[in-house]
């Protein structure tokens, strides 16, 4: 089939030409606004960078206090305070673990003869018991400076499997019993004008998985305390850091993983497994940075990014990539969970077919 003279003179040849001019100028409004965009972060980045006083924040000679600090990221953010030369002391309520971990503490510390390391065994579940045990250690150890608050556990299971008690132990531990050794510390912490507090959630806590109704509700909520608490708190000189590891190998992820239905189980697999050293590490570096967030990678980046919502924003920065990013990220959420609903389809077909071999 051939074109005939005609037909490029046609109304067709004036249409395509337009159309391609459209095209053009659209491409060159796309490179326009990514090149605008660039010289606008360049720049924010060396204002910042260079003009801007950011203090970091210092645990050395403070005292610091890891609740869930005999295992997994509690017991490497203790360990990490021990190294940065803090007093420090690991709450928790098996003995024998506590001066285990004690003992590996004491052997991090930047300088053994004047730093000190101790250890309380506590229930955080119960606020009268935690307020009089925290404010005796802080008559004996001198003011807490930097709170981390780490225990916790997840008891996975379809919400018809989440049993009462379940539900109960995680919320006890995980949310109010944050909340009791905050509220137990920070009247403290504001007459002094200083401190840091830290909320380890999970990436649970800003996105629902199939299997965690009660976990992330229970890491939901320390986001609503964390953002309350930031707004509270600002005005004393006391930063809030909302920790959100991913699947983490700890004594804890193998417990839990135990009571994963096959759907959480593929859901998990899909990341990797990081190791509680790397979660600490970051989350100690944000705190002592007074970030808001502290999350690994870069789904970590898209989460908080995505998920900023009203949350506390650090710089001009972290504010422009958000307002830049949040709404192409939401495809790539959309894509995720896309992903999730295919996984639990399979799941579902799968465990449906070993039902029928069973009857069989
Ligand atoms: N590991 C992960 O994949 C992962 C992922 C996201 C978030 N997280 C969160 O990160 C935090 C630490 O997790 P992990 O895996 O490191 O846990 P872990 O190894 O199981 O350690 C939990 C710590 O909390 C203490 N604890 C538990 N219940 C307590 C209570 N009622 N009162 C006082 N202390 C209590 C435990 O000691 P005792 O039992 O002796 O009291 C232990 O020291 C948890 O909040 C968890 O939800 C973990």
């Amino acid at each position: 089939m051939g074109f005939s003279r005609d037909y490029f003179s046609s109304d067709f040849l004036h249409n395509l030409l337009h159309k391609h001019n459209l095209m053009i100028f659209g491409l060159y409004g796309i490179i326009g606004f990514i090149l605008l965009s660039i010289v606008i972060f360049c720049t924010l980045f060396v204002y910042e960078h260079f003009f801007w006083t950011n203090k970091i924040k210092d645990v050395r000679k403070k005292h610091v206090v890891v609740t869930g600090g005999s295992s997994g990221i509690g017991k490497c953010m203790a360990i990490l305070a021990a190294k940065k030369g803090a007093n420090v002391t690991i709450i928790a309520r098996n003995v024998e673990n506590l001066e285990k971990a004690k003992h590996e503490i004491l052997q991090a510390c930047e300088n053994k003869d004047t730093q000190r390391v101790e250890y309380l065994s506590l229930d955080i579940g119960d606020y009268e018991t935690v307020e009089k045990a925290l404010a005796d250690l802080e008559n004996d150890m001198g003011p807490i400076y930097m709170l981390v608050n780490c225990a916790g556990l997840a008891i996975a299971g379809k919400i018809e499997d989440t049993t009462p008690k379940s539900l109960d132990i995680m919320m006890r531990t995980n949310f109010l019993g944050t909340y009791y050794c905050i509220k137990a510390v920070t009247p403290r912490m504001k007459a002094s004008k200083e401190g840091v507090i830290v909320l380890v959630s999970s990436q649970g806590g800003l996105l629902g998985i199939f299997g965690y109704t009660a976990y992330c509700s229970t890491k939901f909520a320390l986001r609503g305390l964390a953002e309350s608490l930031a707004m509270e708190l600002q005005p004393y000189n006391i930063s809030v850091t909302l920790c959100l590891p991913p699947d983490t190998d700890t004594p804890g992820y193998a417990i839990e993983e135990l009571s994963k239905p096959i759907e959480t189980k593929a859901i998990s697999q899909m990341a990797n497994l990081v190791q509680p050293e790397v979660v600490a590490e970051k989350a100690f570096k944000d705190a002592l940075a007074r970030n808001f967030f502290s999350a690994l990678g870069l789904e970590g980046f898209i989460m908080t990014t995505l998920c900023a919502g009203m949350s506390p924003v650090k710089s001009y920065r972290q504010l422009f990539v958000q307002v830049l990013l949040m709404g192409p990220l939401r495809f790539i959420g959309i894509v995720y969970l896309f992903i999730f609903q295919r996984i639990i389809a399979q799941c579902k077909q799968y465990t449906n077919s070993e039902n029928i071999k069973k009857v069989k």
